[in-house]
């Protein structure tokens, strides 16, 4: 099997990177984790993939204040260095120019710790908290220029519940952001993904299911 060359973009700890390592893992998985690809040198998520036996590289964005097209430009060098198919960021916390987004468009994701459009950039628990949601989640879509924009592939919703502070919320997200993204990315590398973000294959969620909070009482 062609597994599709998968890079990962991460700024920090890593955790879905993990994820998506553990899921690569299987040989029969549709991609394979090629490189994992950082703008922080001294992101702790570089030595996780270390440890997993994968390639990485850390171009410092640090070094390139003000020059955002010589940035990317430096890892798109490093992305081609590795025959690379496929970019997932995760966590990845530098906003990329519309040049670099349309090169890559409908091969690149993102993970975001929201159920998109609510909530884009950062502080993201914080600000469901403070809305008063009772339903947050996370979202993977197709990355298109503009912050957290693109179509979108895949949600998970969480119940936001009493006496949840932004650590507590997060942590629920965080558990649904490490299941949907491996599955996002096995569709998209089985080219299953249109355009607009649909599986063009997918099962349609039941209708008359919801998720609801509170839910139905007696
Ligand atoms: C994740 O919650 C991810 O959704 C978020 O950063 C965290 C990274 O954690 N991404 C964004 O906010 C992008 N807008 P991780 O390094 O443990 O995967």
């Amino acid at each position: 099997m062609n597994r599709a060359r998968t890079a990962v973009l991460i700024s920090g700890r890593g955790s879905n990177m993990a994820a998506l390592l553990d899921a690569a893992a299987d040989p029969a998985f549709p991609a394979a984790i090629s490189l994992v690809l950082s703008n922080r040198a001294d992101a702790a998520g570089l030595e996780r993939a270390r440890a997993a036996g994968v390639a990485t590289a850390a171009v410092e964005s640090r070094g390139f204040r003000g020059d955002r097209a010589g940035f990317e430009a430096a890892m798109q060098a490093v992305l081609e260095e590795h025959a690379i198919e496929l970019v997932l960021l995760a966590g990845f916390l530098r906003v990329l120019t519309e040049g670099f987004v349309r090169r890559w468009q409908g091969r690149m994701l993102n993970i975001h710790p929201s159920l998109l459009p609510a909530f884009p950039g950062l502080d993201t628990h914080e600000r469901a908290l403070a809305a008063g949601v009772r339903l947050h989640g996370c979202t993977v879509h197709l990355v298109s220029p503009g912050l957290d924009e693109g179509p979108i592939l895949a949600q998970a919703a969480v119940p936001v519940l009493p006496g949840d502070d932004a650590d507590s919320l997060a942590a629920r997200v965080l558990q649904q952001e490490h299941r949907i993204y491996p599955a996002a990315l096995r569709w998209l590398a089985e080219g299953r993904v249109g355009p607009d973000g649909r599986l063009r294959d997918a099962p349609c969620p039941d209708p008359a299911a919801a998720l609801r909070n509170p839910p139905d009482g007696p």
